[in-house]
């Protein structure tokens, strides 16, 4: 008992040194925010900005770092770097920036592709001061409704509905008013929740101590001892709330948001699955303008500082130099491959990409490479479709929310039997639809977009089914794919008229289907991911989570975005806060903290005055 509270002690003593250490430039030192500019909602106006194409002479000279991918995982840590005055170019294959955030158009109606919904945006929470940041005040969040996602289980006729509130105590609250007799599972659950997400400060630590010192907590144990999301992380959702309660319709509830990481909840890790509850306990909030708000104020700060974001730039191979140290990109232009040079190269383009297609094979067979890569492995693949709309958000019944909608309650077996299935089977049978109106939560969109509206919806799919199409070109992959496409609209068409009936076919202008494979061509996910590497349980092994870092086994190549934290707009920025911590060696995450108190103190100040 002694031997290990000395152990501790010692070992807090040290984690201070190497939390505290770094000595780095603060890219928050200043508070950068700037009054609201006047708003910019013409596409070709942002285009500018959003869609600068790439050729050689638009690449800035003596860079600082190269990055590749425009995610928030790549913008975000380039925004870091600008604000202490690097010089850095992020390249994009697509032919816009935003990654995940991008925006796109189909007759007249704009659509975003990654984000619905986003929490702990409340002003003076780290979080929200950070992004304020790194926009320089510009991004501003709409709250959604309250409730601010609503479950439904049940086939067509017996749909049971649970509106989940976020707020204080209102989440127990309104959940004990739908299940009277089940107010100790509640109360339990949400107190699992709160204690296992405190730990996750140790994630971070493991990420950012120095790699024989993280091993050393993951080998003793201690990790397992001293964090409460570690000691939770090995159990299974389904586990742990097959223990709360015998309510079927609740243990639904206390799951249905696994579909925001993709893992189902046999799969799940508890801690993973609490970090996503706490997430939204205080609210969600929605990009006022549209996602492609978020791109469109960052990059700006890049550019100030010598940088650039270009797009149309597809990264076909990193370059090493002599000593395998990571020292610039080639990009494809053409039949051509143009070389940039850079002392410092950072991917974000996910771990698959960047070590099975972009670092020669030698390299790749090192073992400290492959070691890694047998650690994780890929995330679900997606679908989506895009429906645009003729009528207002009143005439269409549409609000500022999301609906989860499954036919049964019990999860597991329903997405195992689905993905089991043979695709035009599985087309007919979609066990879990998010469906969300993105013009409902943005309040510019009356004035965008007139008397229309917006519906997306998500569920998950095979690659395989899909995956012969894969190199045709992707606006013809003929009829069969098309025909195949169409099965799944028609299925998710029909649930969407039922439990929206002011939404009629006559109302539907515009509907198209996303596939796994369409996400590789756009967001480069290379086996149609929506959430990058797989978040089962495996992801948190505490040995995996030392492992995997901003560090590459290859010197001057870096990691950032979601592969190296969490998914998630939040998780991917935490995954650049943690790369730009490595970078500029100093801790990042303290840094939000330090600035979201200051904050709080200069605008109670300024209120006085
Ligand atoms: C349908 C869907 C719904 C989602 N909903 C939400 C939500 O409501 N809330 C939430 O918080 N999160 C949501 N997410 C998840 C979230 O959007 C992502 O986890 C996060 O944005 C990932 O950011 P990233 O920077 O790591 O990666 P990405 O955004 O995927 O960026 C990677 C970029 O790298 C580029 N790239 C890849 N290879 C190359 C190359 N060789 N050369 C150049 N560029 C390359 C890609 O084109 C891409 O732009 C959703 C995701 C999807 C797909
Ligand atoms: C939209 O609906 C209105 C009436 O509800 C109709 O007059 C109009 O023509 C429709 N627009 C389109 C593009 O279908
Ligand atoms: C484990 O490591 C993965 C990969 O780096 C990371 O994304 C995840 O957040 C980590 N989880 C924990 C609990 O450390």
């Amino acid at each position: 008992m002694i031997a290990v509270g000395i152990i501790c002690a010692a070992l807090v003593i040290l984690l201070l040194k190497y939390v505290f250490g770094g000595r780095g430039p603060n890219p928050f030192e200043k508070d950068s925010r700037e009054p609201l500019k006047k708003r910019v909602y013409d596409k070709k106006e942002k285009n500018k900005v959003l869609k600068q194409g790439f050729v050689p002479s638009k690449v800035p000279e003596n860079l600082d770092a190269v990055i590749i991918g425009s995610g928030i995982g790549g913008l975000g840590l380039a925004v870091l770097l600008a604000k202490v005055g690097k010089k850095v170019l992020v390249l994009e294959q697509h032919s816009r920036a935003g990654g995940c955030c991008h925006t796109f158009t189909e007759k007249g109606f704009e659509f975003d592709v990654g984000i619905h919904y986003i929490g702990e945006l409340l002003h003076h929470r780290p979080f929200r001061c950070m992004l304020d940041q790194m926009s320089n005040g510009q991004l501003e969040w709409e709250p959604l409704e309250n409730p601010f996602d609503h479950v439904l289980l049940g086939p067509p006729g017996n749909r049971r509905q649970y509106p989940i509130y976020s707020g204080g105590t209102r989440f127990t609250e309104e959940l004990k008013k739908c299940f009277p007799g089940e107010e100790k599972a509640i109360d339990e659950f949400i107190k699992l929740v709160k204690k296992t997400k405190q730990g996750v400060w140790f994630l971070v630590l493991l990420k950012l101590l120095a790699l024989p010192l993280a091993k050393f907590l993951v080998h003793t144990g201690l990790v397992k001892h001293l964090s409460s999301f570690f000691k939770m992380a090995p159990r299974s959702l389904t586990d742990v709330v097959n223990e709360l309660t015998e309510n079927k319709d609740l243990r639904a509830v206390f799951s249905y948001i696994f579909g925001t990481y993709g893992n189902i909840p046999k799969d799940a890790s508890f801690a993973m699955h609490s970090l996503l509850i706490s997430h939204y306990l205080n609210g969600a909030w929605y990009p006022k303008g549209g996602a492609s708000e978020i791109a469109y104020h960052m990059i700006p700060i890049i550019e100030k500082a010598g940088g650039a974001v270009l797009v149309r730039a597809p990264v076909n191979r990193i370059l090493f130099n002599d000593a395998t140290e990571a020292c610039g990109v080639s990009v494809i232009k053409g039949k051509e491959e143009v070389h940039i040079h850079a002392p410092m190269v950072i991917s974000n383009a996910g771990i698959f990409n960047t070590y099975k297609k972009l670092i020669p094979k030698d390299l790749q067979a090192m073992p400290a490479i492959q070691k890694q890569l047998s650690m994780l492995k890929h995330g679900e693949g997606g679908l989506s479709i895009f429906m645009g709309l003729n009528g207002t958000k009143e005439e269409l019944g549409l609000k500022a929310d999301n609906y989860w909608i499954f036919p049964e309650n019990n999860l597991d077996e329903l997405v195992e039997t689905y993905k089991k299935k043979e695709r035009e089977e599985a087309a007919k049978n979609i066990p879990l639809l998010f469906v969300a109106s993105p013009s409902a939560k943005d309040p510019t969109w009356e004035e965008r977009s007139p008397g229309r509206s917006t519906l997306t919806l998500v569920t998950f799919a095979n690659y395989e089914w899909f995956e012969e199409w894969k190199d045709d070109k992707v606006t013809n992959r003929g009829p069969d794919y098309m025909e195949l496409k169409q099965t799944f609209i028609n299925t998710i068409l029909e649930v969407v008229m039922e439990v929206f009936p002011k939404i009629t076919r006559d109302k539907i202008e515009y509907v198209d289907a996303g596939t796994p494979i369409t996400n590789t061509y756009y967001i480069g996910a290379p086996r149609g991911e929506i959430y990058g590497a797989d978040h089962g349980i495996g992801r948190f092994d505490p040995e995996l989570n030392a492992t995997v870092r901003p560090q590459t086994p290859l010197k001057n190549l870096y990691l950032t975005g979601q592969d190296v934290f969490l998914c998630g707009f939040a998780g991917a920025l935490a995954g650049a806060l943690t790369c730009g911590s490595v970078i500029l060696n100093r801790n990042l995450h303290l840094d939000t903290i330090a600035l979201a108190r200051r904050t709080k103190i200069l605008n109670s100040k300024m209120k006085r005055d």
